[in-house]
């Protein structure tokens, strides 16, 4: 399969935090807008595609917002202090790049602490190098959001970047999109808003379309480092078929479906079961009398660090595996 991932490139480096997700909703706007049917985005600011057909409605979801840092007060000498959006840990944001939407650059440093394992975000501040409170306040107010400064490496087998989390799922979506062409079944492709912040962009969104089936595109964590928590998930395995996470147990008869599909085409699959985390399909499939959802996952290192990493050929196969699920003629 033709895949250019050049386009993930672009998608993981443009600024969109949970609930400022209107830069990336624009690029990929631009990007599919010539093969769908019908665009909209409602009022909580979900992109949603649809690509027309007969048979059963399906949406599919990817979350294009990020984790990000929000500034909650500036203080006398310039530096900002803030709070989390979505899950930041203190220990991977020490000496890290951050960017505002402006495009102010800072980096997270910490007071002096004796026990840096007790370390909090309360004991962090960001650094724009400003020499006061006035000239700090010149170029970021309180409440604006920063996200991680992304720089993408790859190689033949990974790509390592910030925010693979979930801009890899808008990718695949992406992906998918320009490869169906007679739709059988009725798609909505939706890129979700504040994923990160409680699955609230898929909530509405759900509600507004009521499919028939819900499928999400997120990352998953992993299993093949050294030491790592006993999780049967690992890099360069293939798609990751979820059985469960924190928000949803996913629905026997899609998860299946995906498995079936994936022997049938032989495309390498592997089963997760996620004892932590969450995605747009927790929301979706509690929506109204209920939504048989299911996940496919791409499996990935250091998930929420700024060195996320996923496999090339993960990626294509769960592609692939998305595509095949969507081409066929589903009875539920
Ligand atoms: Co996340
Ligand atoms: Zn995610």
């Amino acid at each position: 399969m033709n895949i250019n991932f050049s386009l993930l490139k672009e998608l993981v480096g443009i600024y969109g935090p949970a609930s400022n997700e209107k830069t990336i909703r624009e690029y990929i706007t631009k990007e599919i807008k010539d093969y769908v049917d019908e665009i909209e985005i409602d009022s909580l600011g979900n992109l949603i595609a649809r690509k027309k057909g007969n048979g059963k409605k399906i949406m599919i979801s990817a979350h294009m917002d990020q984790i990000g840092l929000m500034v909650i007060d500036i203080d006398e000498k310039g530096f900002l202090r803030f709070t989390n959006v979505g899950g930041i840990s203190p220990f991977i944001s020490i000496s890290q790049k951050v960017v505002f939407e402006n495009g102010t650059v800072g980096i997270i440093y910490h007071e002096p602490v004796d026990d840096i394992s007790k370390l909090k975000l309360s004991n962090m501040y960001i650094d724009i190098g400003a020499f006061s409170k006035e000239e700090a306040e010149k170029k970021v107010s309180i409440g604006d959001i920063c996200i991680y400064k992304t720089e993408f490496e790859e190689n033949e087998n990974v790509v390592f970047t910030s925010y693979l989390d979930d801009r890899v799922g808008c990718f695949i979506a992406i992906e998918a999109i320009k490869k169906i062409n007679n739709p059988i079944n009725d798609l909505y492709f939706v890129f979700s808003t504040q994923e990160e912040v409680g699955l609230r962009g898929a909530k509405t969104a759900a509600y507004k379309i009521d499919p028939d089936i819900g499928i999400a595109l997120d990352v998953t964590a992993h299993g093949d480092t050294p030491k790592a928590k006993r999780f049967a998930v690992g890099l360069n395995k293939g798609a990751a078929i979820k059985v469960k996470d924190n928000s949803i147990i996913c629905h026997p008869k899609i998860r299946e479906l995906l498995v079936n599909i994936a022997k049938e085409n032989e495309i390498p699959y592997q089963m997760e079961v996620l004892e932590f985390g969450g995605t747009d399909s927790g929301a979706i499939h509690v929506t109204k009398e209920g939504v048989p959802s299911g996940v496919i996952s791409i499996p990935t290192r250091y998930v929420h660090s700024t060195v996320e990493m996923a496999s090339k050929n993960d990626i294509i196969n769960c592609l692939k595996l998305l595509i095949k699920f969507l081409e066929s003629e589903i009875n539920i």
